[in-house]
């Protein structure tokens, strides 16, 4: 197993039940773990009916398992200021405003919420070696993956804008008198610098997803869901990223045989069409199944987390696969 755990999924599918319930098996394993959780409503927060926030703290009754919740709002705000502070000392206070305004409408882009947390999650990945285990409520989608091939690009672009400036840095030596230093210098440049950090956070991230992270998706038994994470596997696959394996959570219980009426008529039909799904899945999917949740009578929390992690399945071990 490796360091870092993702689960996936559309909205409501189940992410952070099933992440929860993960990050409750490997702690019991002994593993030092760590829950990270992105989701605005706070909803690890009422599985384990504690308070979190960006710092890790401990779970009540746990001594191995410490959650902490990213703030996706917080995240950007946090992100716009850097941007912010970083235009702030290249251009001439008169364009200062124009930036600000220009960075108030990138807080309200459907990309600024992805990108933000991404560099996040980059950072706690950084910063995760007092841990066994790193679980994440929530992979990276479509939008935030595409920055993974970004340090490509930017390698290009990097290297040809340090050609120029040193040829520029060649024609003020040449042109300049004595031996006085060149000013500008092309290992001094702060917006190359920033080009180079961003550069290798991001081929940091690739690197660790690809050697160090296990992506799981969770999913419920109807057609949407089904399209909707074969186009994740797809488009995880696309970035050298493999999907290890498919929780089905959200399983109608069938009635007992002697049970009849309109309620048990209608179970034993859905549990029937949920079956069709879960054969599909299994036929035709590449990652395999690796665990079946039965709905439960209401949230999971409590026992019910217990009892779910039961269902879960997934092998918790500390060795790399
Ligand atoms: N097997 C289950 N049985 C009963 N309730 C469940 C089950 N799985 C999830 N739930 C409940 O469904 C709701 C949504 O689940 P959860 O919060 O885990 O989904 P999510 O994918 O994290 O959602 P979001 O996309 O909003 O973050 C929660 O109230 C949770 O307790
Ligand atoms: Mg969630």
């Amino acid at each position: 197993m490796r360091t870092f755990v993702l689960f996936g999924g559309k909205g409501g599918v189940g992410k952070t039940t099933v992440s929860a319930a993960y990050a409750h098996e490997c702690a019991t394993a002994g593993l030092e773990t760590l829950l990270v959780s992105t989701d605005p409503a706070h909803s690890t927060s009422d599985v384990f009916d504690q308070e979190f926030d960006d710092d890790p703290s401990l779970v009540d009754g746990y001594d191995s398992l410490s959650v902490m919740e990213i703030d996706p709002d917080e995240a950007v705000d946090e992100h716009l200021m850097e941007i912010r502070r970083a235009m702030g000392d290249q251009v001439s206070a008169s364009l200062v405003n124009e930036i600000d305004r220009q960075i108030e409408l990138a807080h309200r882009t459907p990309g600024a919420h992805e990108a933000a947390l991404f560099d996040r999650f980059i950072e706690v990945m950084r910063n995760a070696d007092e841990y066994d285990r790193v679980v994440f409520d929530t992979s990276p989608t479509g939008g935030t993956l595409r920055l993974l091939s970004l340090p490509e690009y930017l390698g290009g672009w990097i290297g040809r804008l340090v050609e120029k400036r040193e040829r520029s840095v060649d024609l003020y030596e040449k042109a300049a008198l004595g031996d006085r230093e060149p000013r500008r210098s092309r290992i001094g440049d702060p917006i190359i610098a920033r080009l180079r950090e961003r550069k290798e956070n991001f081929e940091f991230a690739g690197e660790t997803l690809r050697e160090d992270a296990t992506f799981y998706l969770v999913m419920n038994p109807d057609e949407l869901s089904l399209r909707e994470t074969r186009r994740s596997v797809e488009s995880l696959r696309e970035r050298g990223l493999g999907v290890e394996g498919l929780v089905m959570n959200r399983l109608t219980p069938e009635p007992e045989d002697h049970e009849e009426g309109r309620g048990a008529r209608f179970l034993r039909e859905r549990v029937a069409t949920e079956r069709e799904r879960v054969a599909t899945v299994r036929g035709e999917f590449d990652p395999p199944l690796v665990a079946t949740i039965r709905t439960r009578v209401s949230e999971v929390k409590g026992d019910l987390l217990r009892s779910v992690a039961d269902d879960l399945a997934i092998e918790v071990t500390a060795e790399q696969p």
